[in-house]
């Protein structure tokens, strides 16, 4: 009986792949303009048969909208946290002030609204938001909080590229989980998910149209790398990495994706016959030990049934050719001014080390992150060169906040051809060594830190972090604030909007908190733009507690209003 059993299951097995049950790769919802409403939830998806997952979201859906901003537009978002936990939204890859980034120190509560703005200059590329709540990264983003940022740009709008959202221009976030009996995710003591999620979708097929085809790919695993081709090893066409374009299109037909990392490319559907199909898959098996997700054995916390095996990640179906396909491969994209080494009047070294005997797995040189401990300060406008040593027996990533950076050497030897341009996150192989140049510019802050990690969460949960503050040295220090500039609310009562009026012209606000009665904290408001006050219309009838930081003295004061 258990042999017929067995063998039935061996035939449904079977047969369920022969009649290739793929689902249709969710192509994410976009929002545009200069005004974002982000609403995180707790929610739930049908992600195999049984019961379903619970899952969490931004704006409903494990794997949120795709934003879409211009460069030079201020974008304003609007974060509601309706989850049960608090949590914080971080823009990786956006440069923007230290107060407005979503790391670990913007945290918000449960039921409160955030509201970071801020000047997008960042290159035309494929960014991507998630939370960055201490500790709680990986549990977090597992749950499925998330989404891209695509930037867009005169440089890049003036290329002939696809650029057809959901068409011939396809956003895909590669991620795994693991499932309990009961289908819900297991979100911690798991490195590897067991089954492919792409956008979402379990099994994702796609009808892609017969031309050149732009995908704009993004690592959005806890630890696992992607050595990712096609399973015709067609050649195609790097032409962004995380920060920008690169100079002209760069022919791989293989290329590791680590954590983190982004890369766009361009795919030649053109001589494929219509109604054929090819995958896209991780070749992932046949690395040495150290590979992230090439460790042996199928359980337990560094285990996975996609572990040091070949897995397809996008069936794709090739479709007719669309009213005006891009089907020539674009010589020359952009002229990057890349920095070198001799640009750098700063030098620094971060080696990998092994945590604390008994303590987290790994740190950066024997420090586990603290919160309010501040590990290295920048200052503005300088070019600095930093090398990440790695003399560790396992693979990591390393990525740093604020800005995008020029990989210049490796120990290892030369540069992966795909690692040419702008990048936020490098992968950093076992006993080895990278160097990069980087310029902080724009935005100083003594108070809030951007951070540095390794972008495996659980390696970032565990302590593998770091955090630098950029100083402006050049500010006038001379004439010592000591005084904090008064403010008063009106009108008070206030229905919907309240105004904050500074008796020193030149004051402005740092931060500004609104708590309810009970000391709740229901908006906060970073470096609030005051001339047309505050949107109160949200806030239920009551007594609330507006707590201001003065920009100048960091001082925060307290004054009570009343909403009707
Ligand atoms: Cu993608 Cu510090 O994060
Ligand atoms: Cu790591």
């Amino acid at each position: 009986m258990k042999n017929i059993t067995f063998a039935l299951t061996l035939i449904l097995l079977f047969a369920g792949r022969l009649s290739a049950q793929y689902n249709t790769l969710w192509i994410p919802d976009t929002l545009s303009g200069t005004n974002f409403n982000l609403n995180l939830v707790d929610t739930f998806a049908q992600l195999r048969p049984g019961n379903q997952t619970i899952t969490a979201g931004v704006n409903n859906k494990f794997w949120g909208p795709t934003l879409f901003f211009n460069q030079g537009d201020t974008v304003h978002v609007n974060v509601h946290n309706y989850l049960n936990d608090s949590t914080t939204l971080h823009w990786h890859g956006m440069h923007l002030p230290a107060v407005m980034d979503g790391g670990p120190h913007q945290i918000i509560p449960p039921g409160t609204i955030w509201q970071p703005y801020w000047r997008v200059t960042n290159n035309a590329a494929t960014y991507w938001y998630h939370p960055h709540l201490h500790e709680m990264t990986q549990e977090q983003m597992s749950k499925g909080l998330g989404g891209f940022i695509i930037v867009r740009d005169a440089a890049e709008a003036a290329l002939p590229l696809p650029r057809t959202y959901g068409v011939d221009d396809i956003p895909l976030a590669l991620t795994s989980r693991r499932y309990d009996a009961s289908n819900a995710f297991v979100t911690t003591q798991c490195s590897y998910g067991d089954y492919m999620l792409t956008n979402g979708t379990p099994d994702a097929e796609v009808s892609l149209p017969k031309q050149f085809v732009r995908l704009r790919i993004l690592n959005a695993e806890m630890e696992r790398a992607y050595n990712l081709g096609f399973s015709d090893n067609r050649t195609f066409y790097v032409i962004t990495t995380d920060g920008g374009l690169v100079n002209t299109p760069i022919p791989v037909t293989r290329l590791i994706l680590a954590v983190g990392e982004r890369v766009e490319i361009l795919v030649d559907f053109g001589s494929d016959i219509l109604g054929s199909s090819v995958d896209m898959n991780a070749y992932n098996s046949g690395f040495a030990l150290g590979f992230p997700g090439g460790e042996p054995g199928t359980t337990g916390e560094f285990g996975s049934l996609l572990n040091n095996t070949t897995f397809t990640i996008l069936h794709i179906n090739v479709a007719s050719t669309t009213s005006s396909p891009i089907t020539l491969l674009p010589s020359a994209l952009v002229n990057n001014n890349y920095w070198t080494a001799g640009d750098a009047t700063v030098t620094r070294n971060i080696n990998v080390t092994n945590g604390n005997p008994g303590g987290q797995p790994f740190d950066f040189d024997n420090t586990p992150f603290v919160l309010n401990n501040i590990n290295k300060t920048v200052n503005l406008n300088t070019i600095e060169q930093w090398t990440i040593t790695n003399n560790q027996v396992f693979g990591h990533t390393f990525h740093i906040h604020d800005v995008e950076f020029k990989l210049i050497s490796r120990s290892t030897g030369a540069l992966a051809s795909y690692e040419e341009g702008w990048k936020d996150v490098l992968y950093l192989p076992r006993s080895s060594s990278a160097t990069f140049v980087a310029r902080f510019d724009d935005y100083s802050d003594s108070i809030h830190p951007f951070m540095y990690h390794c972008h495996f969460s659980p390696h970032e949960d565990g302590g593998m972090m770091g955090q630098f503050v950029v100083v402006d040295n050049t500010s006038n220090i001379s004439d010592p604030v000591n005084e904090t500039a008064g403010f008063s609310l009106y009108p008070n009562p206030a229905n919907t909007i309240l105004n904050v009026s500074f008796s020193d012209p030149d004051a402005s606000a740092y931060y500004i908190t609104i708590n309810n009665q009970v000391g709740k904290t229901v908006y906060m408001l970073p470096r609030p733009e005051l001339k047309n006050g505050i949107d109160i219309s949200r806030l239920s009838k009551g007594i609330y507690f507006l707590q201001l930081t003065d920009e100048k003295t960091k001082i925060t004061t307290s004054k009570i209003f009343v909403k009707e």
